[in-house]
């Protein structure tokens, strides 16, 4: 059945007009304008994606937004179909902005959650045009408009693209003051076309406990290895002949379940020394997988706060690089952005997140460059929403949100040069960006 909500027409409608911004050079807010290959636009997301459209059209290989939640409290733009740069300039307190006050999304507006639907389905349409056949978009969202996202994602991009619905736990303890505490989060995955992307996805790395599992017991000239079970759900006729271990003990396969491999397979095995059946060779057969023919782990769609990191985690981070209090309300863990970018990227893909806030995405895109030797890029996207009269951010000169952002990728490069200084290559790394403001066109 078809989706539909109040507004749906008018938003598939301003996804095609074309913007009547461009996009400045601000060479002096810049770093390394030589050299850099990063970019840091500010503007509104939907001026910026328009764009983008042409020298970014099917070059992106991983999308990353953590868009507003609709939560009631949290600000949504709203675009302005006539002039939708003058109402930018207006919203963002670029011109003088009568009756243009930002403001947030309340529960008692009738159109709450149309509201919502209207600035994200343009968005999420033009930037599908910008990802590579094999790219991927992960969206972060919470249970106030997760349905509402799935339903506009299965649209554009199509159902059989969907990845996973992946659970971040972001918390690391429940909120005593409630009953049933909420400790989690989505990430909503989409491939531009699941069948190039499949191939493209990498296996995690292997940490160093998952290591330290690996030991030769029996001094394999293989190495180091773990045994898994060789059993198997199911009944399957050619899986389910006799085993007798080395030291002459029958096994079949328990009740309601067959062997992992035909029996040509597990001879195969056997000759190979590739079985084990415990110190005394009377144990349960169980296969060895080796270390060195590991390539990697398969990562599941359960992400735990002890390896992607939690909100408290977040909010350290950024006050480690921009000060003691609280800067930015809604950073995510450096973590969380890296595991999304190490398993969907490559050595020099293009990364692009069109709602960065503190600019998180690219400070995990430097680090894991840092740490793996790789030389993706990465584009922020940010509107330079004024930061609140009486906040620690205003008072820290952090006048709008993209002043956090560009600051937290400077400090965040310098930092990484620093604690790296001794690696080879090192000094090649890309800390730079340069910085575009999204302008009204002559
Ligand atoms: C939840 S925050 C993102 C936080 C980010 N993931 C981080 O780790 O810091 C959402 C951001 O989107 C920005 N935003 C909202 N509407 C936008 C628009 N139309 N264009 C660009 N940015 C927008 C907000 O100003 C806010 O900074």
């Amino acid at each position: 059945m078809i989706f539909s909500w109040n507004g749906k027409n008018e938003a598939i409608r301003i996804a095609k007009i074309p913007s009547t911004g461009t996009l400045r050079p601000c060479k002096e807010e810049s770093k390394n304008w030589d050299k850099t290959e990063n970019l840091y636009i500010e503007g509104d997301n939907l001026e910026v994606l328009k764009l983008l459209q042409k020298s970014y059209h099917n070059k992106v290989k991983m999308i990353y937004i953590d868009p507003p939640y609709n939560t009631g409290k949290d600000f949504v733009y709203k675009d302005n179909f006539k002039d939708n740069i003058k109402n930018y300039m207006g919203k963002t307190g670029q011109v003088d902005s009568k009756g243009n006050k930002l403001s947030t999304n309340s529960e008692s507006n009738g159109r709450y959650h149309s509201d919502w639907l209207n600035m994200m389905y343009p968005r999420l349409k033009l930037a599908r045009n910008l990802l590579k056949d094999d790219g991927v978009i992960f969206i972060s969202i919470d249970d106030n408009e997760v349905e509402n996202l799935l339903k506009i994602c299965r649209e554009i991009f199509g159902e059989d693209n969907f990845i996973a619905n992946i659970i971040w736990q972001k918390r690391t303890s429940p909120d005593a003051r409630k009953k049933l505490s909420n400790g989690h989060e989505y990430i909503l995955s989409f491939a531009k076309n699941i069948e190039y992307f499949e191939k493209a996805f990498n296996l995690l790395a292997l940490t160093e406990d998952d290591i330290k599992n690996y030991r030769n017991i029996d001094n394999d000239p293989r190495g180091p290895w773990v045994s898994t079970d060789f059993g198997a759900q199911g009944y399957k006729p050619n899986q389910m002949y006799k085993i007798l271990t080395p030291a002459g003990k029958e096994y079949s396969p328990s009740e309601g379940r067959c062997w992992r491999n035909i029996e040509d397979v597990y001879k195969k095995l056997l000759k190979e020394g590739r079985m084990w059946f415990g110190k005394d060779s009377c144990g349960v057969p169980r296969k060895k997988i080796y270390l060195k023919e590991k390539e990697g782990k398969t990562s599941w769609t359960w992400w735990s706060n002890s390896e992607v990191g939690h909100t408290q985690e977040a909010t350290q981070q950024l006050a480690e690089l921009l000060g003691k209090k609280t800067i930015f309300d809604y950073s995510k863990p450096i973590r969380l952005l890296k595991r999304m970018v190490q398993i969907s990227t490559k050595e020099n893909s293009i990364i692009l997140d069109f709602f960065s806030g503190s600019a998180t995405t690219a400070h995990a895109v430097m680090q894991l460059n840092a740490e793996d030797g790789g030389n993706r890029k990465h584009i922020m996207v940010q509107l330079p929403e004024p930061t609140d009269k009486k906040s620690e951010a205003n008072k820290a000169e952090y006048k709008n949100i993209c002043e956090i952002g560009k600051e937290r990728i400077r400090r965040a490069g310098e930092k990484i040069l620093k604690d790296n200084k001794d690696k080879e290559g090192i000094e090649n790394l890309d800390i730079g960006f340069k910085v575009f403001k999204l302008k009204r066109s002559e």
